[in-house]
């Protein structure tokens, strides 16, 4: 078969990003470089309209996809271009959208993207963290869908998801998906693409929150540091503003450091805004240890920190647009080569148990495995009936995980102690259905002991191709979480626990307890529920 030349071009046209411009960029020690060795640092804006600063949601759980309409990144990229922009930031895209022409129109101005995984629905919520195979598949899909781009730098496993000391727990579980969004990409994309966290800053916990991301196995850290700071305002100093602080303290950092969010809106709200502090960002005093940052934001909305103000699909630039475009224009980063650079920063040590970070060093929440899930629940005898609702879940682990909780050690996670059942990472169904079972089979599987007034039933038991060995090591996993949390001694009386163990304490002794009687079956018992301590009640939750 014969090609011609026209064909053969419009196939790589085709192709389209195949052929893409723009070199991806690749990390040493705590720099970003272009492929050819030049260092890259990040001038950028954030792109993405209805997130509120620190990426909160304004209450609307809908998102707009910011690289899916085609029209709409023609109007923008031009505006994104002249302001001398090379990256954008993303807070939430949708996988099942094609974002090829924006994807092209912004490499052919140029411009990369950072992007945020997760989206206002599926996303580690602070006050209630889980890591689990809903999120997985969320995180990896959008990896999927822009690892074909070599304009894109990478991504962030949370923003600001620990924001202060009362919720530092929420970082085992940004941190294992961190870990695992970065096996993902290795195991799938041929290049680099980085994985790292964006922080606020917040005194108390900032040190121990920017160790906990470096510290450890290095395949489970980050691979850059983001920090959404707003510490600079209208016209300040590096001193008053802390940023000589900031320097001082990640100057030991051994990834490298930006500003995923900055442009204070005081005194004088977006339009008053000088961009003094893009000027120090880019100046000697800042380039050897920050590279670079993301102005917040490009929309102009009720918060009041636009660039551009877009009404009736017409984009307008603003005063305080041009007033950085022209401070953009004339920074000048002085810049290290990446063969002439050899890193000297090392990871920091893991931050320890304290008033202040309730999260063990080295200690993950497991990978989701939606196999290994799968193969639990076809296995169990005794799960919940199939017209069983969510709502009615939690009654039924505040039951079992009072009376018997040993068979709770499979879906208890615990941050502070490091230990984590092995289907702590499935659904709730799942897990309702592992419990059941745990607490039937403790009952000798006596016929009353799964049915609980018709919301559980016996069902017949299957073990799937593949999963005896999988089910072995979970087994395996779950006997060391509940000698870990001292369990095992009611586990290993195989008879039934009554709820006033000693060992089943531990998991009870926090938060509020509520003692109620509920009628299973016709027969009265305690039912214990843990108000917000429990897994499957703040499940219910979400
Ligand atoms: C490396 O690539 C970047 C981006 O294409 C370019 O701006 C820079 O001039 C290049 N550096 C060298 C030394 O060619
Ligand atoms: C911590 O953050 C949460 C969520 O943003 C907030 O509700 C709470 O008041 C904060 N607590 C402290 C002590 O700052
Ligand atoms: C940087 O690391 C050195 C050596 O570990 C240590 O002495 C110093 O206090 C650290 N500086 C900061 C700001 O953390
Ligand atoms: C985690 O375990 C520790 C030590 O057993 C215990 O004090 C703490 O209450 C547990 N935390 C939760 C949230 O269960
Ligand atoms: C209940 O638990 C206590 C303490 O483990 C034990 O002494 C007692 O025999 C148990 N009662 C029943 C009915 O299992």
């Amino acid at each position: 078969m014969r090609y011609s030349t026209s064909s053969l071009v419009s196939a790589a046209l085709l192709m389209g990003q195949a052929s893409a411009a723009l070199p991806p960029i690749v990390m040493k020690g705590t720099k970003f470089f272009y492929e050819n060795g030049t260092q890259f640092f990040m001038k950028g804006i954030a792109y993405q309209q209805e997130v509120a600063a620190g990426g909160a949601s304004t209450g609307s759980t809908k998102y707009t996809d910011p690289l899916a309409d085609a029209e709409i990144c023609k109007r923008d990229v031009p505006l994104l271009q002249a302001l001398g922009t090379n990256t954008i930031r993303t807070y939430a895209i949708d996988p099942t959208k094609n974002h090829d022409e924006c994807m092209k129109l912004l490499d052919d101005a140029g411009i990369y993207v950072i992007s945020d995984l997760s989206e206002p629905v599926l996303s580690i919520n602070r006050d209630d963290p889980l890591w689990n195979t809903e999120l997985y598949k969320r995180y990896t899909d959008v990896v999927d869908s822009l690892s074909k781009y070599s304009n894109v730098i990478g991504f962030f496993a949370g923003n600001e998801v620990t924001n202060n000391r009362t919720n530092t727990m929420a970082s085992a579980y940004v941190k294992a998906a961190v870990r695992d969004t970065k096996a993902h990409i290795k195991n799938n994309v041929k290049r680099w693409m980085g994985v790292g966290y964006a922080a606020n800053d917040d005194a108390d916990i900032r040190t121990d929150m920017a160790h906990y991301f470096n510290c450890g196995d290095q395949e489970s850290a980050i691979d850059y540091w983001g920090y959404n700071i707003y510490s600079w305002c209208g016209k300040s100093s590096m001193s008053e503003s802390g940023y000589d602080k900031q320097v001082e303290f990640f100057s030991n950092y051994s990834v490298p450091v930006f500003f995923a969010e900055y442009g204070c809106n005081l005194p004088d709200g977006a339009e008053g805004r000088i961009w003094d502090e893009t000027t120090a960002l880019y100046s000697d005093e800042m380039t050897g240890v920050f590279s670079g940052g993301i102005v917040y934001m490009y929309f102009q909305e009720a918060n009041d920190y636009g660039l551009v103000t877009v009404k009736n699909d017409e984009a307008t630039t603003m005063k305080n647009y041009d007033a950085l475009k022209t401070v953009m224009s004339s920074v000048a980063p002085s810049s290290t080569a990446m063969d002439s650079y050899q890193p000297t920063n090392s990871p920091a040590a893991c931050p320890p148990i304290s008033n202040t970070w309730k999260v063990k060093g080295n200690a993950l929440p497991p990978t989701p495995d939606t196999s290994l899930c799968d193969c639990m629940f076809n296995s169990i005898s005794c799960g919940p009936s199939s017209s069983l609702k969510e709502t009615e879940f939690g009654d039924i682990f505040g039951f079992i995980c009072g009376e018997s909780p040993e068979a709770c050690a499979g879906i208890n996670r615990n941050t502070t102690t490091g230990v984590y059942g092995a289907y702590s990472m499935c659904s709730a169904k799942q897990q309702l259905g592992y419990v059941l079972d745990q607490y039937y089979k403790s009952q000798n599987s006596a016929s009353g002991a799964c049915d609980f007034d018709g919301k559980a039933e016996v069902k017949s038991s299957s073990v799937g191709n593949g999963c005896q060995e999988k089910l072995e090591s979970a087994s395996a996993a779950n006997s060391v979480a509940a000698t870990a949390t001292g369990l095992d001694g009611a586990a290993s009386t195989g008879g039934a626990s009554n709820g006033t163990d000693e060992n089943a304490a531990p998991s009870f002794t926090q938060g509020p307890l509520m003692r109620r009687l509920f009628a299973f079956g016709g027969l009265e018992v305690g039912l214990y529920m843990a108000v917000a301590l429990f897994t499957g009640v703040t499940m219910l939750v979400l």
